[in-house]
C-alpha cells in the first residue's frame, strides 16, 4: 500500500469549525530543489483562523492547508539539494500550509535550527518573536533605559516584546485587560504591568516617574489604543500589528497637531517577503541565541492532534487562554 499523509483542509472559507476537513493525501514527492518535511508542530494564530474565514489579506485559493508557521524535520531531499541536510530541525515558510503531517518545500526557503532547541519552541519562533523583534528595531530608534509601552502584552507577541526589550536594556509598560495576569508578567519582566483602563495615563506617569515614551505597540485597537497614544510623548510613535477588539483606531486631530504622534503599522509576512535571506538570518540568529537560553518559549495550553482540528480551532478561538493552542505531529 502506497504511503500517505493527513492534512487539515478548507474547500471553502468560512468559520473554521465548519469548513475544516481532515483529508487523506499521498505523500509529497520531492523536485530535485525540494525537501519533504516531517511537520512536528504547529501553532493556531489568529492570523490563521483570518485566513480560513477569508477576512486576511491575499485570500488563497481553495482548497488550500491552513498554517502560516510551524516546525519539522528534513526526511527527504530532491538531487539538487545541498543546503539542507535529512535529519535537520526547520521552520517552514509562510505561505505553504503547515497543518499537515508531510509536505515539500524549496529547500533555499527552510530555515534550519540548532539542534538544542525543542521542535514546538522552534515552531512558534517565526511570527510573534519576530515581530517583536522587528517592533523594537525599526520604528524608534530606543537605547538602553528607554521605556516602551504595550497593550495584550499577555499574548505571544506581547510576551516576546517584554522578553527582547528586557535582553536589549528596555524598560516596559505592559498594559492587559486581566488583572490575576500582573504578577506574572512581572515575573517575566515587565517593568510595569497595568490594568487598561480610564486611569492609565496617570498610572504610567506614576509608575515611570513621568519618563518619556516613545513608542507604543498595539495588538488592540479601537479605545485601548487610544489610552496607548495618550501615553506617548511629543514626536511618539505608535505602530499597531493587531486589532484583537476588532474596533478600528480613532485618531483625535489633536494628537497629530499638538503631540505630533506618527502612526505606523507593521505586517511580517510582508517583512519575509522582502527581506534577504541574510537579513533574515541575522534575525532569527538573535532570535536563536535568546530561545537556547529557554527566553521566547511561547506557552501552550494544550497541544491537540491532527484528527482533532474542530476542538483545536474552537479552544484557539477562545479568550483568556493561558498560552497558544498548537497541533503536534508524531515524530
Ligand atoms: N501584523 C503582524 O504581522 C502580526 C504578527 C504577529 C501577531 N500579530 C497580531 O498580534 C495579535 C496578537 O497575536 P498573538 O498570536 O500573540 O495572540 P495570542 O497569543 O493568541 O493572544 C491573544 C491576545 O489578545 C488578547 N485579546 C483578545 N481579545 C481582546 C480584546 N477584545 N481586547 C483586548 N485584548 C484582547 C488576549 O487577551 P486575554 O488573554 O485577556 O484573552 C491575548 O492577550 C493578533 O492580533 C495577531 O494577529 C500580527
Amino acid at each position: 500500500m502506497s504511503k500517505t499523509i493527513k492534512a487539515i483542509v478548507y474547500e471553502r472559507h468560512g468559520n473554521p469549525t465548519e469548513v475544516l476537513q481532515i483529508k487523506t493525501e499521498p505523500w509529497p514527492e520531492p523536485a530535485v530543489d525540494e525537501a519533504i518535511v516531517a511537520m512536528r508542530a504547529a501553532p493556531i494564530n489568529p492570523a490563521d483562523i483570518n485566513a480560513i474565514e477569508g477576512k486576511y489579506p491575499g485570500r488563497r485559493e481553495v482548497p488550500a492547508v491552513p498554517g502560516f508557521e510551524g516546525a519539522g524535520v528534513v526526511v527527504e531531499v530532491g538531487a539538487n539539494v545541498s543546503t539542507i541536510a535529512k535529519g535537520a530541525l526547520v521552520i517552514l515558510p509562510h505561505n505553504i500550509g503547515t497543518w499537515r503531517e508531510a509536505l515539500a518545500v524549496k529547500a533555499s526557503e527552510l530555515v534550519a535550527v540548532p539542534p538544542e532547541i525543542d521542535p514546538v519552541h522552534a515552531a512558534m519562533l517565526k511570527i510573534n518573536p519576530m515581530t517583536a523583534w522587528r517592533l523594537l528595531h525599526d520604528y524608534v530608534d530606543l537605547g538602553r533605559g528607554d521605556w516602551l509601552i504595550q497593550n495584550a502584552c499577555n499574548s505571544a507577541a506581547g510576551r516576546a516584546v517584554i522578553q527582547i526589550a528586557h535582553e536589549l536594556g528596555y524598560k516596559t509598560v505592559n498594559v492587559v485587560r486581566r488583572a490575576e495576569l500582573v504578577d506574572e508578567l512581572r515575573a517575566e519582566g515587565g517593568d510595569v504591568v497595568l490594568v487598561d483602563g480610564e486611569k492609565l495615563r496617570d498610572e504610567v506617569k506614576n509608575a515611570t516617574g513621568g519618563a518619556a515614551i516613545r513608542l507604543g505597540l498595539n495588538a488592540v485597537g479601537g479605545e485601548s489604543a487610544l489610552r496607548l497614544a495618550n501615553c506617548l510623548a511629543f514626536g511618539g510613535t505608535l505602530v499597531s500589528f493587531g486589532a484583537m477588539s476588532l474596533q478600528p483606531l480613532k485618531i483625535p486631530t489633536g494628537l497629530l497637531i499638538f503631540k505630533d504622534l506618527r502612526f505606523r503599522g507593521i505586517w511580517i509576512n510582508k517583512w519575509y517577503d522582502d527581506a534577504t535571506m541574510q537579513e533574515r538570518m541575522e534575525a532569527f540568529k538573535a532570535l536563536f541565541d535568546m530561545a537556547r537560553r529557554g527566553l521566547l518559549k511561547t506557552k501552550v495550553e494544550k497541544a491537540y492532534s491532527i484528527d482533532e482540528a474542530q476542538a483545536a480551532v474552537a479552544h484557539a478561538a477562545q479568550s483568556k487562554r493561558s498560552g497558544k493552542i498548537i497541533f503536534e505531529f508524531n515524530a
